[in-house]
């Protein structure tokens, strides 16, 4: 059953549902591009049948690799950046206790490296790591990525000290490229257990293969319900290609009726900071597809209602250029409700006995009325809970809707060319073969700043 619902009440005030059911004619053709393979960027598709080709053996392989990695450390370090680190992440923190570090749990703590170049924070991590029995994965496609490498070099040498070369090869996992790149060949050489990001699934779109899965598996959660979850929103997503019944289908084509509204920044919402890495996961999801030839909606995140104390005023009357899409989840873990006071001097005597989600609740709906009489279009995704196959479901709903967006706007959703410009120049100052030619350029532009 698919247990997410898309509710669009609060977006008929912009757009009435006529118009977003004349893009079902745009939906069925990117539809098409998806299952026929005939759009751009077609051999990355890989992730379309991903969640229903994963087998039970290789789920079942990573679980028992988890297995005996969680036996043996207290911190799991997961080496990436981009997509080979943010899908783990937002599934990870969307399902662990929030003070899951600080719990005596059996489990280890999921630290994140790679994803800067901050000396502070490897040194940081290091010094933990002295004190920590751990091990690692090191994940990257390319394999070639600058700061995952970085970290790795550093993260390598301080467990090949620790634990000598024999134990730290069994403390390492590689997550790369079948055939090519330096990760690949490092882990071939050194004997590392590793995994295949497959060829046709680019990084971003790479949480359901052992990129996500494994660390989602050694933090403890059940990847078999994540993939199910996954595999029926895939399964609805086939059946139904078009608007009516659909609601991957809606939500791209609310987006795209939004945009051509000069609606042209997206804020996804949450009341849950859980959700926080769940938004990270999907702003680079939709940042990367969809921001191309000058065109695209900006992606942005907050956090309610924390970020109604910051960030409020201007969604409430700053530029009208923007719409919310809420993710509203039914029903927290826990249950806690607001006790009476004897003296009621912060008056709050008046919800006692309610439990905090019923004020949340209450935040969200006010908020979201606030918003759309301010002319900020809302869209709510509402899920009954946080878990395993919810978020499966999740994940995959955002995926499609990705691609038929990005098709819709007629780009390529599975390349990211504009990710190379700042590399190029940081090649270029830190003086690396092949880039001297922009070295004495870059550098005149930025005298000022050298030392
Ligand atoms: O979606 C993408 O392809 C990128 O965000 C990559 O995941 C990111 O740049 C990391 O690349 P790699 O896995 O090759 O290190």
């Amino acid at each position: 059953m698919i247990q997410l619902k898309l509710e669009l009440d609060q977006l008929y005030p912009f757009i009435s549902k006529d118009e977003l059911l004349a893009y079902d004619k745009q939906i069925i053709s990117a539809y098409r591009k998806i299952y026929n393979k005939t759009g751009a960027g077609n051999e990355f598709l890989g992730w379309v049948d991903l969640p229903s080709e994963i087998s039970e053996d290789s789920l079942d392989q990573i679980i028992a690799h988890a297995r005996a990695l969680q036996a043996k450390s207290e911190v799991f370090v997961v080496v990436g950046i981009g997509g080979s680190y943010l899908g783990a992440r937002a599934i990870i923190e969307a399902l662990n206790s929030h003070f899951g570090h600080l719990r005596n749990t059996n489990l280890p703590q999921i630290i994140y490296a790679g994803h800067q170049l901050s000396e502070d924070y490897l040194s940081e991590l290091l010094e933990l790591l002295d004190h920590k029995e751990y091990s690692m994965a090191v994940i990257s496609k390319s394999g070639t990525t600058t700061e995952p490498a970085v970290a790795f070099r550093m993260l390598r040498t301080h467990i090949e000290q620790k634990y000598g070369l024999k134990e730290a090869r069994k403390r390492i996992v590689a997550i790369t490229d079948n055939s090519r790149g330096a990760l690949k060949e490092l882990a071939d050489s050194e004997g590392y257990t590793s995994y295949v990001v497959p060829d046709d699934v680019g990084g971003r779109y790479s949480v359901l293969t052992p990129v996500g899965l494994l660390p989602i598996a050694v933090a403890g959660m059940d990847i078999k319900a994540l993939v199910s979850g996954a595999r029926k929103m895939e399964a609805m997503s086939r059946a139904v290609q078009k608007i009516h019944g659909n609601p991957i289908a809606m939500y791209a084509a609310a987006r795209q009726a939004l945009y051509k509204a000069r609606k042209t920044n997206e804020i996804m919402v949450n009341y849950e900071p859980k959700l926080f890495y769940f938004s990270e996961w999907w702003k680079q999801l939709y940042g990367e597809s969809e921001g191309k030839d000058h065109k695209g909606i900006f992606p942005a995140a907050v956090g309610f209602t924390t970020d109604l104390h910051s960030m409020g005023q201007y969604i409430q009357n700053g530029l009208r250029n923007i719409f919310e899409t809420v993710i509203s989840v039914e029903k927290p873990t826990r249950e806690l409700r607001i006790p009476e006071a004897d003296f009621d001097l912060d008056q709050l005597n008046y919800i006692a006995g309610k439990r905090l989600s019923e004020v949340n609740l209450m935040a969200e709906l006010g908020t979201t009325l606030a918003h759309v009489d301010g002319g900020v279009p809302n869209l709510r995704i509402r899920i009954p809970e946080l878990s395993e196959e919810v978020m499966g479901q999740l994940i995959y709903f955002f995926e499609m809707g990705c691609a038929l967006s990005g098709y819709m706007l007629e780009v390529n959703p599975f390349d990211q060319p504009g990710v190379e410009a700042y590399k190029k120049n940081m090649f270029a100052l830190l003086g690396k073969k092949g880039f001297e030619d922009q070295t004495t350029e870059l550098k005149k532009r930025l005298k000022n700043k050298l030392s």
